[in-house]
């Protein structure tokens, strides 16, 4: 039997949703590793490794990068889906937040990449988030995508 696990970071909750919504549409044994909260385990028992993360001033997560930039040897050989929430509504931007991500390498081995819907819940955004998502949008209205077609195309990549 194929194991998968889904390693990722989050700072309000979205990709949790993500993931979670990827994980049922996955089937099957797929484990939820949140690294904000819990250390990944060793890749060894998975052959697919999903890497997710949410966009904050154009970068994903430190958390992920690091945990990516050190897990490459492990994740040779694996099938790979990587995959972040943005928000900015230019395309191109999104395209080019996805892109840097992760190590071009990996772009390069993963049979799926793709942006997976954002969402912004103003009231539970920090005083400091509040502040810049009123400056930036000019509204405490939020936002949400929810890219349902789009996970389970990303699914269907994976299965
Ligand atoms: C303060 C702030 C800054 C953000 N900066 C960006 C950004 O630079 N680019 C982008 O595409 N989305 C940006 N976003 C949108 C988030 O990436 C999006 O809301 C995402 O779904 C958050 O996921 P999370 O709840 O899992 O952290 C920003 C959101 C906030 C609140």
């Amino acid at each position: 039997m194929s194991k998968k696990i889904i390693i990722y970071t989050t700072k309000y909750g979205f990709v949790t949703k993500v993931a979670t919504t990827l994980k049922a549409k996955l089937g099957g044994e797929v484990e939820l590793v949140n690294l904000m909260k819990a250390q990944a385990p060793s890749l060894q028992d998975y052959d697919t490794v999903i890497l997710g993360g949410s966009i904050y001033f154009g970068k994903v997560q430190k958390k992920l990068a690091a945990y990516v930039r050190d897990a490459m040897p492990e994740l040779a050989g694996k099938k790979v889906g990587l995959f972040v929430c943005a928000g900015v509504p230019d395309p191109e931007t999104k395209r080019k937040e996805l892109e840097q991500a992760f190590p071009p390498e990996l772009m390069k081995q993963a049979v799926c990449k793709d942006i997976l819907g954002d969402e912004i819940v103003y009231e539970k955004l920090s005083f400091l988030d509040k502040f810049i998502t009123r400056r930036i949008s000019g509204s405490t209205a939020g936002q949400s995508h929810f890219e349902e077609n789009r996970i389970e195309a990303f699914a269907q990549a994976l299965r």
